[in-house]
Formats: structure tokens, sequence, C-alpha cells
């Protein structure tokens, strides 16, 4: 029996599973980390944080498995996209990771689309320079941190970092690499005459492989330091989303995901390229060789509903420390108390600014519509069906791009909840399934190690043989009715909102 291990550097903490080669989770364990915010809007994390985490989660999933290392037919890394780790010329990291969800870069973004011209950007890496991407990170870091920019001589992405203290080598993978908006999406290769217009040099970029391909393999160092075996194999892998999607299943034409985690993104495969004219979209190389995606992202999703369970929470926390039931249990209960479309009660989930399909950093989050019939069973399901509004933005997009959506597939934290799977079904007015998979980011990592090392054939027939749907959630049209009348006031607010934003971060910068 081949055992594969799926590697997911998070921005929480870091996850390792152990599959068997029928899919059966062995054994999984998570190790967390702090993620600091030096200024509002700022995120940054230690790599050394992550090495850590990763050595005790995959010592702990050794150690609870039972299973040799070995027996470990190959290893799959995955993780947070978009972050930027810099080492100087001896390896060493240069500063903390400026992470996806930082917002520091506006005028950097503005610098390079200038610079290349945004229709050649567009065109090159298929989508427009964004605040959380990587390659407006080192742009900054060179105008604001120029000793730290003097001294860099490689950049890696987070799960790249934990691949070089794995393996020794500088790599990634395409998926990856497609967030930093310096590859040629298309030819899936770095883009020199990119890298040239920005003055990055091409000897930072690490190598880039397509995601089952392997790249290297464990250290004597790195076997001694995670008890690994020496030797195991490491594939590219994928940036979490494209693992995620693996791990779903999300490998042919018309399925289509909704991962609800911290951030909630919406993923459709394609065989193409599908670029979106207005950028909006992000269009990037798919973990599946020769195949690509299409992803829309609403930064705050679960990061809403944590929001809400912190700040306005308190009694179900009680509750929930005396009762031993799950607070969000408790606060999604209320929610179901409250009417569909919650008598006009809407929630705006910019709370870390918003990447699709506004691209702004200004943007903030907000109840609109509240009256004195409202309570906070209303504000809570407001919030769940606001991310459900957001995530439909996504959808329209893809309509609007004709691609196919035959099925949606629901994973990510939020997922487990019946009630939010329900208001996302009616809001999206299609089916949602749920699959066997929970850990889908680690897991789709761990298969593509299984496809990288002859365990399985290709990446549709490593999800055909372990991925299989357990439950089907279908929209009720009476409510289907209801959220399609109030989406166009949804959509309405963020345009009549949008001054007051910037005017709150003009008053802030000040
Ligand atoms: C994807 C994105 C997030 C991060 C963190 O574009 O920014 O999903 O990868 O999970």
């Amino acid at each position: 029996m081949a055992y594969l291990m799926g590697i997911d550097v998070g921005t929480t903490g870091t996850k390792t599973l152990l599959i068997d080669e029928t899919g059966t989770l062995v054994a999984s364990a998570v190790d967390e980390y702090p993620m600091y915010t030096p200024r509002p809007q700022w995120a940054e994390q230690e790599p050394e944080d992550w090495w850590q985490a990763t050595i005790a989660s995959v010592r702990q999933v050794l150690k609870s498995s039972g299973i040799a290392a070995d027996e470990i037919s190959g290893i799959g890394l995955t993780g947070q996209m978009h972050g930027m780790v810099l080492l100087d010329a001896d390896g060493e990291v240069l500063r903390p990771c400026i992470l996806w969800n930082d917002q520091r870069t506006a005028a950097q973004c503005e610098w390079i689309m200038n610079v290349v011209g945004r229709e050649r950007f567009l065109d090159l890496t298929l989508n427009p320079a964004l605040p959380g991407f990587t390659a407006p990170k080192i742009i900054w870091t060179r105008d604001q941190e120029p000793d730290v920019y003097a001294k860099a001589a490689k950049v890696l992405l987070p799960k790249d970092y934990i691949r070089y203290r794995l393996t020794g080598l500088y790599a990634t993978e395409v998926s990856d690499a497609s967030g930093t908006v310096l590859l040629d999406v298309s030819r899936r290769q770095w883009s020199q005459e990119v890298l040239d217009e920005l003055g990055i040099p091409m000897e930072w970029m690490p190598e880039c492989v397509e995601s089952i391909e392997q790249t290297g393999s464990i250290s004597q160092t790195a076997a001694e330091a995670t008890g690994l075996a020496a030797g195991t194999p490491v594939v590219g892998g994928g940036g979490d989303q494209a693992a995620s999607a693996v791990g779903t299943g999300v490998v042919e034409p018309g399925l289509v995901s909704v991962t609800l985690g911290t951030s909630g993104v919406v993923f459709a495969y394609t065989d193409e390229p599908s670029r979106d004219p207005l950028g909006r979209l992000h269009t990037f190389c798919h973990a599946v060789p020769n195949k690509w995606h299409v992803m829309g992202v609403t930064l705050s999703a679960g990061g809403s509903f944590r929001w809400f369970r912190d700040a306005l929470g308190q009694a179900e926390g009680t509750i929930a420390r005396l009762t031993g039931v799950d607070p969000y249990v408790i606060l999604t209960a209320e929610a179901e108390q409250a009417p569909v479309g919650c008598e006009g009660l809407y929630f705006m989930p910019y709370l870390t600014g918003e990447r699709t399909p506004y691209a702004d950093p200004n943007a903030r989050g907000s109840f609109v519509g509240l009256t004195v019939r409202h309570d906070k069973r209303h504000m809570v399901r407001a919030v769940l069906e606001g991310v459900a509004y957001s995530l439909r933005d996504c959808i329209e997009l893809f309509r609007d791009l004709d691609v196919p959506i035959q099925q949606v597939r629901a994973v990510g934290g939020g997922a487990r909840s019946a009630a939010w799977r329900l208001i996302l079904a009616d809001i999206f007015g299609t089916e949602l399934v749920t699959i066997n998979v929970t850990d889908s980011t680690a897991y789709g990592g761990a298969l593509l190690a299984g496809v990288g090392t002859g365990v399985y054939d290709s990446v549709p027939e490593a999800c055909a043989q372990t991925i299989h749907i357990v439950d089907r959630t279908e929209p009720i049209a009476e409510h289907v009715k209801t959220y399609d009348e109030a989406y166009p006031v949804y959509q309405s607010l963020y345009h009549a909102l949008k001054p007051a934003y910037d005017a709150i971060a003009e008053r802030d910068a000040d």
C-alpha cells in the first residue's frame, strides 16, 4: 500500500495529512502560528514559524499514524498564495513574509500597471497587479526598505520556502507562480518581459515546474528535523486554491468549487486560459498539467463570521463553553430564526478590503438597512447572506465569461454548516454538493504527490479514485426569488458607499 503526504502551509497554521492510495485518511495534525499586523491592513508572518509548525505537524502525523517514514511514496506541498519570502544569497530570510491579505501596496500596483502598460500586463500575466499579489510586494520593498532589497537574492512563495527547507532546492510550480503576476500564464513560464520592466532579476525566481513534477527529495538535514525519510520525493504541489480544487475533484469542465475558509473562493476549471477583459477574476494555471482555472476571492468570508463571533458573540461564546457546543453552531441556529433576506438588512463583508469583483483595499465592512425591527438574529444571518452575495458576484462573472457551471462543490470550514450551504444554494440559484474530503487543500497536495510518483496515472484519475459526493443541497424556489430580488440592492451598495470608503481611507492615512 502506498502512502501519500500533503503539507498545507496555511494562514493560521500548517496542516499535514497522510492518506493511503485509496484516498482514506490515515492521520492529520495542525500546528498553529501567529499573524502579525504591525499596521492596520498589514499582515505578516515569520517563515521560521511555518518551518517549526511543519516539523511539529509532520512528527505528529508520523507518530499517530504508526506508518514508517519510508512507506511514504511522495509529499505534495501546498499553502497560502501570494506571500513574499525574500532570501539573501545564503538562503537566510531577510524580513517577515508579507502575506496575501496585506493591503499596503496600492501605490506599487499602480506603478506596475503604468510601467508595463495595463493592456500589455494583462496580455502577459492575464491578471492585473492587485495589492495581495507578490510582485507589488517586491516593489514595495524596493521603495520602502532599500537596504533589504539590496541584499535580496531569491524570492519564494510560502510553501516553496518549506520546500527549500525540506529539499534545499529553490523551486515553485505554475499554479502558485501565477499569483505572483510575474508568470506568463498562457505559456506557463516566468515572463522575462515583465521581470525586465519591473527591474526584478530572473535569477531571483525559483525554477518553475508543473504541479505534478518532482522537485528534489527530503534532505538528510530535513529528515533529521522532521522524522521523514531522506530521499522521499517532493512534488511541485499547488497554491492552496488549485490544490484544494484537486482535493475537491474540480479537474474537469463544468465543475466549480466554493471554499469557505477565512477567505471565500469561487473556482472553476477551464481547458484554456479564459481571461476576464476587465481583470476582475483571476486567471491562473491549474495544478492539472496544461490546464487553467478562473477564480474570484471574497477576502473575508469565514473571516466575517469569525469577526462577528469575536465582536458580538460573547453570549454565544459563554454558552458554548458551558455546553460544549461550537459557538458557530449556536450563532447559525440564531441566523436560521431570521427570515430569508433579513427584512432588508444587508451586510457588506469587506472587513479587510475586497478582491473580487472590486479589487478595492479601501472597501470596508458595513451593515446597511438597520431598523428597530432587527435584532442579533438578523445581523448574524445578514453576515452569512452578505458573504454569499459576495461569492455570487464571482459566479456572475463566470456566467459573463461563459464558463460552464454544472455542479458547485462546497468545501472549507463554513461548508460544514447545512444552514449556510442552503443560503449559498438559494443565493446562487444552483444545487450545492459536498464531498467526502474535509481538508481538501492538504488532500489535493497528497493526490498531486500520488500522480507525481506514479501511484495514479493522472490528476483526474486520482480524483475519480478517491473523491465522491456525500450530500446535496437543493435551492428552494421561493428563497431564490427573494434573493434574486435582493441581489441588485446588495450590488448597488458598494457603489453607493464607495465615496465614503475612500474618504475614510484618506482620513485614516493622515
Ligand atoms: C487566493 C488567496 C487566498 C490565499 C490564502 O488568491 O489569496 O486563498 O491563498 O488562503
